[in-house]
Parts: C-alpha cells; sequence; structure tokens
C-alpha cells in the first residue's frame, strides 16, 4: 500500500497540526487536583470532539469513579490487523510555578520547540496519533489496519480506574497489538524503540513519636527525635555499595546475560553529555554497573520527599511530633510490587526505635514490563521508525514507569510497542517542559508509515 498521500497531507498541514496542539495544551488537565477535575472532563470533551470532526463514527468519553477515557475506533476493515493506541491527556502539576519562562497553559513557539506543560507527556506524544489517522482519512487514504484509540485521564496518578474498563469493555478492545507514544529516544536523532519500563512501588511513611510538638530545650535530650529517626531509617536503606539494604529486595531481579550487558554497552549513549545536561559531573550507580544499566535495568529506591518540624522563616526550636517522607521503588523484572511491599515494611518496622511508631501507607504501583523485541510489531516499528530518520533504530529497556501497560499484557493479553520521541531534555514533570516541532513532525510521519509495515508483516 501506498502512503505517499497521507504524507503529503502531514506535511502540507503541519502548522495546522501544531494549532491544534496549542489549544489542547490550553487546557489545564491536571489529574491530581480536584480543582481542575472540569478541566480534566474539557480535555476528554476536545479530544472526543476533535475525533468526530475527522469523520470518526465510533467516539464515546466513557465515563470512569475517576477522570474519564476517551474510546474511538475507525474499523475498516474485517480482516485486518487492529491497533489499540494508548495514551493520556492528563498532565502533572505545573509546580513550581515561578521557574517558568512562560506561564505552562500558554504554549509558546520557542526556537523550534513547543514549551507548555504536557508537551511531551502526553499529549504532544498522544495527538501525533490522532493526526496520524487525519492523515490517512482527509487524503482519502483507507489505513490498511483498523485503528481503536483509548486515551486515558488517570496516568499521572497511577491509571487507578482503567483496569476496570479494560475488563468492562475488553470485547471492544480485541486487537492484535498495543502503540504508545509516552517514553524518550536514547538521543537526540536516533530513533528507539523501548522494549522494557520499570515498574513501581510508592509508599508515604509517617513516623510519630511524642504527642505533640515540644520545646526543645525543655525536652531535647530525652526525647528521640522522629526527624532524626527517619532520616537514620532512611539512610540505612542503602549501603555503602550503594546497594538496597531490604532483605530480599534483589531476590526476584532476573540475572542480566552477558549479551544484554554487551548489547547496553555498545549503545549510542553518552555519559558525560547526560551529566552534564544535569549539572553534575561526576554519577552515583549502585557498584558494578554503569550509568545506563543503572537507569534502565537495576532496581532503585529513592525517597522523592521528607518534611516534618519548623520550615519557616528564620529559627523556631521545636522538637517535632513526627517526621514524614515519600519513598518509591522502581522495579525490574521479575519483582512484584506486593512484595516489594511487604519486603520493605518489615524492614522499617523491625529497624523503628522503641520509643515511636512509624506507619507505612502505600500509594501506587505498577509491574515492570518486557516485550520480546524480535517480533514483527516491534520489527514494523524499526521499519518505520527507518523510514523516517532514515537511521537504524536502537531497542532499550527504559527507566521510567507506564503502570497499565503490564495490565494490556496481563488482562488483554496485548503486547506493547513503546515508540517514543520524547528527549530527557525535554524536561518532563519539570517546569518549562517542551517537544521538538521537528519531533512531533517526524512522530507523525513515523506512524503513518507504521500501519503499512504492520499490515504487511501480520498479513
Ligand atoms: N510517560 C511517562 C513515563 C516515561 C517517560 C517512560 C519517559 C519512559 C520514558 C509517564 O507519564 C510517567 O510519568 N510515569 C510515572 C509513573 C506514574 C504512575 C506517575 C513515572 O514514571 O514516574
Ligand atoms: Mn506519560
Ligand atoms: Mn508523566
Amino acid at each position: 500500500m501506498d502512503s505517499t498521500a497521507p504524507l503529503a497531507y502531514a506535511q502540507a498541514h503541519q502548522d495546522d497540526f501544531v494549532h491544534e496542539l496549542e489549544t489542547l495544551l490550553r487546557i489545564p488537565s491536571v489529574s491530581t487536583d480536584p480543582d481542575h477535575a472540569d478541566d480534566v472532563q474539557a480535555a476528554a470533551d476536545w479530544l472526543a470532539e476533535h475525533f468526530r470532526a475527522l469523520g470518526v463514527a465510533d467516539v464515546e468519553v466513557l465515563p470512569t469513579d475517576g477522570h474519564p477515557v476517551v474510546y474511538a475506533a475507525h474499523h475498516p476493515h474485517d480482516d485486518a490487523p487492529t491497533v489499540l493506541v494508548y495514551g493520556h491527556y492528563d498532565v502533572q502539576p505545573p509546580d513550581p510555578l515561578d521557574e517558568w519562562d512562560h506561564p505552562p497553559f500558554e504554549p509558546t513557539r520557542v526556537n523550534g520547540d513547543l514549551v507548555a506543560r504536557g508537551a511531551c507527556d502526553d499529549k504532544g506524544q498522544m495527538l501525533m496519533h490522532v493526526k496520524a489517522l487525519e492523515a490517512y482519512l482527509k487524503s482519502d487514504t483507507t489505513p490498511p489496519v483498523n485503528l481503536t484509540f483509548l486515551i486515558e485521564g488517570e496516568e499521572e496518578v497511577g491509571s487507578q480506574h482503567l483496569s476496570e474498563v479494560l475488563d468492562t469493555y475488553a470485547d471492544r478492545l480485541d486487537a492484535d497489538l498495543v502503540l504508545v507514544s509516552d517514553t524518550s529516544m536514547l538521543a537526540e536523532g536516533q530513533p528507539t524503540v523501548v522494549y522494557g519500563l520499570r515498574g513501581l512501588a510508592y509508599v508515604e511513611l509517617t513516623m510519630q513519636g511524642p504527642n505533640r510538638d515540644l520545646h526543645s530545650g525543655l525536652y531535647g535530650g530525652a526525647v528521640e527525635n522522629p526527624i532524626n529517626a527517619l532520616s537514620q531509617l532512611l539512610a540505612d536503606l542503602h549501603d555503602e555499595n550503594h546497594h538496597v539494604t531490604i532483605p530480599g529486595f534483589y531476590d526476584d531481579v532476573r540475572p542480566l546475560t552477558d549479551e544484554e550487558r554487551a548489547a547496553i554497552a555498545d549503545l549510542p549513549f553518552d555519559e558525560a553529555h547526560w551529566l552534564d545536561e544535569i549539572g553534575l559531573d561526576t554519577a552515583r550507580t549502585e557498584n558494578g554497573y554503569s550509568i545506563l544499566e543503572a537507569i534502565s535495568v537495576r532496581p532503585t529506591l529513592d525517597v522523592n520527599g521528607i518534611w516534618g518540624g519548623y520550615t519557616g522563616e528564620g529559627a523556631k526550636t521545636v522538637l517535632p511530633a513526627a517526621a514524614h517522607a515519600k519513598v518509591s521503588m522502581r522495579l525490574v523484572p521479575d519483582q512484584e510490587p506486593e512484595a516489594i511491599y511487604d519486603a520493605l515494611e518489615e524492614a522499617l518496622q523491625s529497624r523503628v526505635p522503641d520509643t515511636m511508631t512509624l506507619t507505612v501507607e502505600r500509594l501506587h504501583g505498577g509491574q515492570p514490563v518486557l516485550v520480546e523485541p524480535d517480533q514483527p510489531i516491534m520489527q514494523a516499528a524499526a521499519a518505520a521508525l527507518n523510514a523516517t530518520f532514515d537511521r537504524e533504530p536502537v531497542f532499550v529497556r527504559h527507566g521510567g514507569s507506564i503502570p497499565i501497560i503490564a495490565e494490556f499484557q496481563q488482562r488483554l493479553g496485548l503486547d506493547s510497542v513503546l515508540m517514543g520521541f520524547g528527549l530527557e531534555s525535554d524536561a518532563i514533570h519539570s517546569p518549562n517542559e517542551k517537544f521538538g516541532l521537528d519531533r512531533y513532525a517526524k512522530g507523525i510521519e513515523t506512524i503513518i508509515h507504521y500501519y503499512p509495515e504492520l499490515a504487511k508483516r501480520l498479513a
């Protein structure tokens, strides 16, 4: 089949495609913030309306107990592969606001980049799939595959309600694979297929000491300080070799083969550039592992936030009643979030001083993912990327997490093709998030190529 007409349409309409992305980026669909619930709904409605305007007949905004899921289906064939496109229209909070050079929900073009919250993660990358379909439909070219879109509004808060949608609508979600653009490339200009993601287990800890904040002059010395104790507990979670000290933490980690380590070492990854970009000159990895191994195929534990006591202006002498921390662990195959939560909790509880109590609240988690790279749905991605970038793609495992991907495997039996166009310098979740407009265009082009490459291989 010939994709000349859709490719020409996409090229001719690139400006419109950018304008439409800007419109979507103006909707502050921050899923974690109840004050933005209407905006999240508005983003879902905008997207559904957009599908309808393209002439997609089967479009629904599926309600959930949380934010809605946008479903759209265009199935021109009785007998062709079906692609389930997954993405998310919700975004992270824009905080800290005063570090943005332009307001986060007023998309601004700067040197070929579009700067806005969600530009890369994931509105820009998600919309590329809608625009690729548009290029087919508006150039009167029947896409050589059936397409089902499932675009959710809760990815950034752990996809709590999407699993239920997968079960409820399983018959409508019948497909051959899931196609996702919500990951990044190994380097600028280096097309990348991601075949593994880390999982996640996230907890909030509260260390409780005395029943009220105390005067540190009257009580200090005889009352154990919860912030001191929590700090000690957290510090002890790593040893001098930067290994995690939770008993059993590494038990289920699938060992890397020599071939896998050699393949990682061969990847075109520039350690010095990677460090320079974040203002560091030294890395700190688990002993024995390279930077790329440490950020993609090894499990980790990190404190994300810690608070308690007095943090206002000046000095206040206080011995605080409690201390708090948020701790996340990135998991790799075959670690199970539930087992890791149990192991963490046991390790912590056994180390809590007898002067205080610790509570551990489990927030959200997700399983790690591995997809066999040597299969037609993945090779089709490599071919489509090659056609666009004129460069051989690399296959990598990435350290980020998209918890629903494991559920696509488990609940629907579907592997995911993670074909993303972000760069670490796009600063997702950070101030001044951006997406290169050249990559927005190339992503659309790649997706246009993907359908025939897939149809050819699955015929
Ligand atoms: N799209 C990201 C994940 C990602 C980014 C994977 C780049 C690979 C490369 C996703 O939106 C995200 O932010 N995931 C969260 C987990 C979620 C439960 C909040 C993460 O990885 O921290
Ligand atoms: Mn994302
Ligand atoms: Mn994200």
